[in-house]
């Protein structure tokens, strides 16, 4: 138990972590992929992932359009909000998804006007609803809008029983409007690292459920991103394995269990929030008095070709 704590202390002590992201934000542009980063004020085009080229040829409009609408701000932002977790008022998660299935529910995160991403293991598919732009899932609202999933795509390795590869795409049959209240989320570079950033947030309408009652509002919670040994050493304790794709947030504690399956772990970074990672399961605590396990996500900057290269095969 002494020991256990010490981790966990050691976790949440983790200093400033390296803030190596670049926003990035992909355009939709004449069924081509376009991905622009920010560089001091200067939008460049990233192709694919390639060398940025400078966005000089591109038309001035997609960089106004950029500037008025930039991924991961939010017109009230979490990290200013006095209470650290709760249930959510409008605005502060613009780019969280309500996945509505017939299976049940699940969390999604917005990355263009037309994809969001979610976990491999949710029953999404063509029955799918999402629900954006409002904390009531099943209340009407006026700035809420409701899209149809046309496409889903899990990741080719995904694995149910080990839950490798838990990452999924699904696209809406229209884009949805972007505003205060729907906005995308920062997509991080391939292979950045979020240790130790604490200014994360969890959020989420409730588990996986298969209760078709009314949901209460979304609710959030505050964390920060275990550092990968620490998650390493706190996961072989209990004689698991970090594997591949895999992120620890610190220690789900009063949160645990209310985060959506695919819903985001949204990190600021630079001042803006990215998709660190993706709800992927909990670990059961080997005893009751154990409930500091941390929460396991899929790490999304270790998918971002999968991403790119998903999003491109089905047009965008
Ligand atoms: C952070 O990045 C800087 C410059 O890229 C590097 O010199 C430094 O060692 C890095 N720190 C950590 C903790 O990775
Ligand atoms: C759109 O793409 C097609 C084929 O790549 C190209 O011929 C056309 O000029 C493009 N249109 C614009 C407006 O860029
Ligand atoms: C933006 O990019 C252009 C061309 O690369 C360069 O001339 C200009 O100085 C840049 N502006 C800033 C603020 O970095
Ligand atoms: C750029 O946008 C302006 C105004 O929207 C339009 O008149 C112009 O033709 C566009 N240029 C190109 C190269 O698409
Ligand atoms: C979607 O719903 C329709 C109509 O209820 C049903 O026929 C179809 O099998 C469903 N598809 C899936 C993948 O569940
Ligand atoms: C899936 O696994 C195969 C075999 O290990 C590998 O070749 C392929 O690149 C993997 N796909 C992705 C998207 O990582």
């Amino acid at each position: 138990m002494f020991i256990i704590s010490y981790i966990f202390l050691l976790g949440l002590s983790h200093i400033a972590a390296n803030q190596t992201c670049t926003p990035a934000f992909i355009s939709i542009k004449n069924q081509s992929i376009e991905i622009y980063e920010e560089n001091y004020k200067n939008y460049t085009k990233r192709s694919d992932l390639g060398s940025p080229e400078p966005l000089l040829h591109q038309n001035l409009s997609v960089q106004a359009f950029l500037e008025t609408t930039p991924c991961g701000v939010s017109a009230r932002d979490p990290d200013q909000m006095i209470i650290a977790g709760g249930p959510a008022p409008e605005k502060l998660f613009p780019w969280q998804v309500g996945l509505v299935s017939p299976r049940g529910l699940c969390g999604g995160v917005l990355i263009s006007s037309s994809w969001a991403l979610t976990a491999a293991h949710c029953p999404v598919g063509e029955n799918t609803t999402g629900i954006l732009g409002s904390v009531l899932l099943h209340t009407r609202h006026p700035r809420k809008q409701i899209r149809r999933v046309k496409i889903a795509v899990r990741h080719e390795n995904f694995s149910l029983k080990s839950l490798l590869n838990d990452v999924a795409l699904v696209k809406f049959d229209s884009p949805v409007v972007l505003n205060d209240y729907v906005r995308p989320i920062c997509l991080p570079k391939k292979g950045d690292v979020f240790d130790g950033v604490n200014a994360c947030f969890i959020s989420g309408w409730g588990r996986l459920s298969k209760s078709p009652g009314p949901k209460p509002p979304l609710q959030f919670g505050r964390t920060s991103v275990m550092p990968e040994s620490i998650c390493f050493y706190t996961l072989r304790l209990y004689g698991r394995h970090l594997k591949k794709g895999e992120l620890c947030s610190d220690l789900a504690g009063s949160f645990v269990g209310r985060g959506d399956s695919g819903g985001p772990l949204s990190c600021k970074v630079g001042g803006r929030y990215y998709a660190a990672g993706l709800a992927s399961y909990t670990i059961k605590p080997p005893r009751r008095d154990i409930t500091f396990l941390p929460e396991m996500f899929s790490k999304v900057s270790e998918f971002i070709d999968w991403i790119l290269k998903t999003i491109e095969e089905h047009g965008l």
